[in-house]
């Protein structure tokens, strides 16, 4: 028994993202979402026989859109917080990561967060860098609707730095060679989200979690998409 499995075997897993931010998820010139979170997702959705399908909106509305009932499943760098987890259910943490501050190549003035106060701090609306910006003393801080808007308010100084999960800033500094590096600060837990109700769901996610952790998948998957 269980309240949704029965559903998703009939009718496929509905997942939400918000596709701005790589590696984890982004969208590719077709317009597909890809990512290491499709990936896994992907073969989670495989080892329990049932079907993923992605759609992609605002990272601000994905828990709304859980909550609502119009999706299963949040995959999107999400990391786990208590606040969240009063609305959402977790799955168990599928990485443990810190977060990097993102400035100009050019800017030699950044070290460490306290560095930021006076300058414009650039994060995507509801997220946990919104939070963590907040925090900062003598920070000005902007919200985007997508980091990736971010990041072009970055490279055209309309913004001096941003902050983002490791992985994404060191894919940046790959793919961008105007921006760099210059501090890092604490992380935490990504997982999945479910709704609150769907116990069953989060106990085939984190048997599935398993089988790809223990059998190499997974690990496969993070050497695949992640700069390291
Ligand atoms: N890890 C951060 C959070 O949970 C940022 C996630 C942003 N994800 C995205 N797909 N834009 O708040």
């Amino acid at each position: 028994g269980g309240a949704c499995m029965d559903r998703i075997r009939a009718d496929g897993l509905r997942v939400i993202t918000s596709p701005d931010y790589p590696p984890y998820e982004s969208t590719d010139d077709q317009n597909n979402i890809v990512g290491f979170d499709v990936d896994m997702v992907n073969a989670l959705a495989e080892e329990m026989g049932v079907k993923a399908e992605f759609t992609g909106q605002g990272f601000d509305g994905l828990i709304p859109s859980l909550v609502a009932g119009r999706a299963d499943l949040i995959a999107a760098g999400l990391s786990v917080t208590p606040e969240r987890a009063e609305s959402v259910a977790f799955t168990d943490p599928y990485e443990e990561t810190i977060n990097v501050i993102v400035v100009a190549a050019d800017d030699n003035t950044v070290t460490s967060a306290e560095n930021l106060s006076g300058k414009t701090v650039g994060v995507q609306l509801g997220t946990v860098q919104a939070d963590m910006a907040r925090e900062i003393e003598g920070a000005d801080v902007r919200d985007f609707n997508l980091f990736s808007d971010a990041l072009g308010a970055l490279k055209s100084g309309q913004i001096d730095s941003m902050i983002v999960d490791a992985p994404v800033g060191e894919e940046y500094v790959k793919v961008h060679s105007d921006v760099k590096l210059a501090g890092e600060m604490d992380g935490g837990s990504k997982a999945l989200a479910t709704q609150l109700e769907c116990t069953d769901l989060v106990a085939e996610l984190n048997a599935a979690l398993a089988t790809l952790q223990g059998n190499g998948e997974l690990e496969a998957m993070r050497a695949k998409w992640f700069t390291e």
